[in-house]
C-alpha cells in the first residue's frame, strides 16, 4: 500500500511580542530582538499541513483537501487571523511564549483530534519566508 502525503496551506496575519517578564529590557532585546517592540508587530504566516494515508481506490484522495482546509479555517486560522497571539486566543496560554515553534505544536493539538481516515504528519509554520518551525507530534 503506497502512503502517500498531502500538504495543504492556509495563511493568516497576527500579532505578538516575545518578553520575559524576569528580564530587563536589554536582555529582551538581546534575545528576541524586533520580536520584543513594545507595542507589538504582525506577521504574515504561512501555515503547511500535511496528513499522510493511502488514496481511496475510489476518489484517489488520502482526505479530501477542502475538508482538511474547512478544518484547519475553524480549528486554527480563524482563531489566529488578524488576533494578537499573546493576548486574543483561547488555545494560546497567556503563559505561552508566542513563538513559531510553540505554535506548532498547539496547532497540532487543535487539529489532530479531527483528523478522520488518515493521520496529521505535520505541522510547519512560516513566521517569515526565511523562518520556519516544523512539528511531527513527538
Ligand atoms: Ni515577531
Amino acid at each position: 500500500m503506497a502512503t502517500v502525503y498531502l500538504t495543504r496551506r492556509e495563511r493568516f496575519n497576527a500579532a505578538h511580542k516575545l518578553w520575559v517578564k524576569d528580564w530587563s529590557a536589554k536582555k529582551n532585546f538581546k534575545i528576541f530582538g524586533k520580536c520584543a517592540n513594545k507595542n507589538f508587530h504582525g506577521h504574515n504566516y504561512e501555515l503547511f499541513v500535511t496528513v499522510k494515508g493511502t488514496p481511496d481506490p475510489l476518489t484517489g484522495f488520502v482526505m479530501d483537501a477542502k475538508v482538511l482546509s474547512n478544518l484547519i479555517k475553524k480549528e486554527v486560522t480563524n482563531h489566529l487571523d488578524h488576533s494578537n497571539l499573546n493576548k486574543d486566543v483561547k488555545f494560546i496560554s497567556k503563559k505561552t511564549q508566542p513563538t513559531t515553534e510553540n505554535l506548532v505544536i498547539l496547532i497540532w493539538k487543535q487539529l489532530t483530534p479531527h483528523i478522520k481516515g488518515c493521520q496529521l504528519h505535520s505541522v510547519k509554520l512560516y513566521e517569515t519566508e526565511n523562518i520556519f518551525a516544523e512539528y511531527f507530534g513527538e
